[in-house]
């Protein structure tokens, strides 16, 4: 006979699991009254707050234009998206939106109430609220997700943008093994805050090129790309321990030795998906200068663009022996494109930068290209990839690959003619930059980065915007040809049918998601989802276990 007590667990169990096909909603009778959110609210020392949409937020702040265009400033605004696009509801008949100079104002895909956290059981109390209550979560930081991974529709938003703590130490140690010099970020920390303490401190850390991404948010569960990838690696690949509060509320400190069943998912696995951070150790080393070199190239018809970037595909192993990481963003107007090269050297003076560049300079004019505004100056290399501020407040989607080595070394000129095709389709930017070295070289590294890091040499990325007088259907439109149009075209330049893009700067509709996001790992992913988020707390698009849920992560299917 089975005990009773496990016969009214299974039972218990089988109604909720009937109960929660879908998460709990305002008007369903099991969405937490005001006594229960008082009494949440009074469990996180009074630090729940009410969400509301950016421009409504701006709208009571009276923003001016340059605070509303701010990464920086739209930080601190809870329901804040970067791109903004995010915010709104486009589903909903009529859409649900709230644009910047608009008059109405809907929630959309604004999360209805957020925990402002700052302490690891504030995020605790709201993990334990949400799954006691059957709730959809949002989990945030800076709000800058391209997939809109970061805001939920009516959501409980557990906010990690004021986990601000940057300690260095010299010794960083797990039982007995030492890694020597290292730094633990709060989840919060921007890169720009990150970049300052760094350079006040001596050190290099490996980190984006931008102001307000969390070093310790979605950039390492994507992967985490650098300027100084060929030299150091990806930033995952430099994260030795998390402190993570899981589905089940425990706060975890997760590392190879502890927990490194999440320790491996969590590097590259993807954002949003195995907890809350509430802070990571990155390893550091002492700080170094590095030259800076730029030149704008401006062509004035696809084919010379597309000549151009045949050239540069011929060149793009020319700075392999000093490991240099360069962005390549090219920007298409009618009648003109221009083709922006940042390459960031170092152990190069900025005459011998010069030198290094000139091939590929001389390549471009001798196809008639303007080079234009060519640039070397020598400085800190914290300094250097540090942003004042990252623009904000606008809307788009964007697509992105991996592209092979081989790629380049079998057809440069079919890389070329991609950016032809491209050009000639109206994409309006193709934002790419320079893998392998320290990238490759760490395909040992066991994390859950997908394996398609290690054999590219570059990444390629393509952007396409709107303003706020776009329609839906003309949104839908500009999204459909990104999708079946733009990304095609760099999923033919990789020469793969396998071919991988970067989970944090891709496109949210990518129609075999698991394989291009994820590569051989998706099967150990959702083991892993399952040990640690059995009931799915943590759902987002294009994540492991989405599979399970409805666009809005909001009903099983
Ligand atoms: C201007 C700009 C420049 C960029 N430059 C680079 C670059 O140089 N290299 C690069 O690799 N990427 C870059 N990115 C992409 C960036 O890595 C991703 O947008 C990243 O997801 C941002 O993380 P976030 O936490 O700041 O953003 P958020 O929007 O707050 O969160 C992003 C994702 O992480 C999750 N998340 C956030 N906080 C936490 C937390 N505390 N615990 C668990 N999950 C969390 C969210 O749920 C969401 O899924 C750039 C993006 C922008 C907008
Ligand atoms: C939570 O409590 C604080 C302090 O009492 C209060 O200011 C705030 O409005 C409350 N939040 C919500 C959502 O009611
Ligand atoms: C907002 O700005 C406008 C124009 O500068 C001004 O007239 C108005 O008083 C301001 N409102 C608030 C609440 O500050
Ligand atoms: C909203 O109004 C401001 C101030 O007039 C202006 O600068 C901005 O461009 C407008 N934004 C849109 C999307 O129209
Ligand atoms: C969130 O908390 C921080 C730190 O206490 C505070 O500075 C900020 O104003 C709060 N933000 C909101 C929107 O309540
Ligand atoms: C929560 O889950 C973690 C990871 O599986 C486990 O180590 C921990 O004991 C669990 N905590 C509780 C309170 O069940
Ligand atoms: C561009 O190149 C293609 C292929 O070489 C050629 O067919 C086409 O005529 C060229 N277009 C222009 C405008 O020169
Ligand atoms: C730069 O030079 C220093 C001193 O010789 C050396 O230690 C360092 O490894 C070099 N860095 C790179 C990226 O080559
Ligand atoms: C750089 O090269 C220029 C021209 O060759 C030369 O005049 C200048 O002195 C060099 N600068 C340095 C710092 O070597
Ligand atoms: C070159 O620099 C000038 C002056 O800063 C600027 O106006 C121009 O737009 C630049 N040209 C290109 C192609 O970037």
């Amino acid at each position: 006979m089975f005990p009773l007590s496990l016969i009214l667990l299974v039972s218990a169990q089988l109604s909720r699991s009937y109960a929660s096909k879908c998460r709990s909603q305002p008007g369903d009778a099991a969405f937490p009254s005001q006594a229960q959110w008082s009494a949440l609210n009074t469990s996180v020392a009074g630090r729940l707050i009410h969400v509301v949409p950016s421009a409504q937020a701006c709208r009571q702040m009276n923003c001016t234009e340059a605070q509303w265009t701010s990464g920086l400033f739209r930080a601190d605004i809870p329901g804040s998206m970067n791109y903004y696009n995010w915010e709104e509801d486009y589903t909903m008949s009529p859409p649900a939106l709230c644009l910047q100079n608009g008059t109405a104002c809907a929630q959309g895909r604004v999360p209805l109430y957020a925990i402002n956290a700052t302490s690891a059981a504030h995020i605790q109390a709201g993990v334990k609220f949400a799954s006691a209550h059957n709730l959809r979560v949002s989990v945030k930081s800076s709000g800058h997700d391209y997939l809109g991974r970061s805001s939920q529709k009516n959501s409980l938003l557990l906010w990690t943008q004021y986990f601000q703590d940057v300690t260095f130490t010299e010794s960083f140690s797990i039982g007995s093994k030492n890694y020597g010099s290292a730094v633990t970020v709060g989840s919060g920390v921007g890169l720009k805050t990150m970049y300052g303490a760094a350079l006040a401190a001596g050190k290099f850390i490996v980190g984006g090129t931008a102001a307000t991404v969390s070093a310790g948010g979605g950039y390492t569960q994507g992967a985490g790309h650098s300027a100084f990838g060929p030299i150091y690696g990806l930033a995952a690949d430099n994260a030795l321990e998390y402190e993570i509060v899981v589905a089940n509320g425990s706060l975890l400190t997760v590392n190879e030795f502890s927990h490194p069943d999440l320790f491996w998912a969590v590097r590259g696995g993807g954002p949003g998906t195995w907890g809350v951070i509430i802070s990571v150790t990155f390893r550091t080393y002492p700080a170094f200068d590095t030259t800076l070199h730029t030149a704008n190239v401006v062509t004035t018809t696809a084919n010379q663009t597309g000549a151009l970037l045949a050239a540069h595909a011929r060149h793009v192993f020319d700075w392999d022996a000093q490991h240099a990481g360069q962005y390549f963003y090219l920007y298409n107007s009618p009648g003109q494109n221009v083709l922006e090269l940042s390459t960031l050297f170092v152990n190069v003076t900025a005459n011998e930068s010069l030198a290094l560049m000139k091939p590929l300079l001389d390549d471009a004019r001798a196809l008639g290209a303007l080079v234009l505004n060519e640039t070397a100056l020598t400085a800190p290399a914290m300094a250097v990839v540090g942003f004042a501020d990252d623009a904000s407040g606008t809307n788009g989607v964007m697509g992105s690959r991996l592209v092979p080595a081989t790629a380049y070394q079998n057809s440069p000129e079919s890389i070329g003619e991609a950016y032809t095709t491209l050009v000639n389709a109206g994409a309006e930017a193709v934002l790419g930059h320079i893998l392998g070295g320290k990238v490759s070289a760490n395909a040992d590294i066991n994390s859950a980065v997908t394996p398609k890091w290690r054999t590219a040499k570059t990444h390629v990325i393509v952007v396409s915007h709107w303003d706020d007088s776009a329609t839906v259907s003309q949104i839908e439109q500009i999204k459909e040809t990104l999708t079946n149009d733009y990304v095609p075209v760099l999923a033919k330049m990789t020469g793969q049918s396998d071919s991988g893009s970067y989970i944090n700067e891709a496109d949210v509709r990518e129609p075999n998601w698991k394989v291009t996001f994820y590569g051989g790992n998706y099967a150990r992913l959702s083991v892993v989802k399952a040990l640690y988020d059995p009931s799915d707390l943590f759902i987002v698009s294009a994540g492991v276990g989405s599979e399970r849920w409805d666009a809005d992560g909001m009903c099983r299917v």
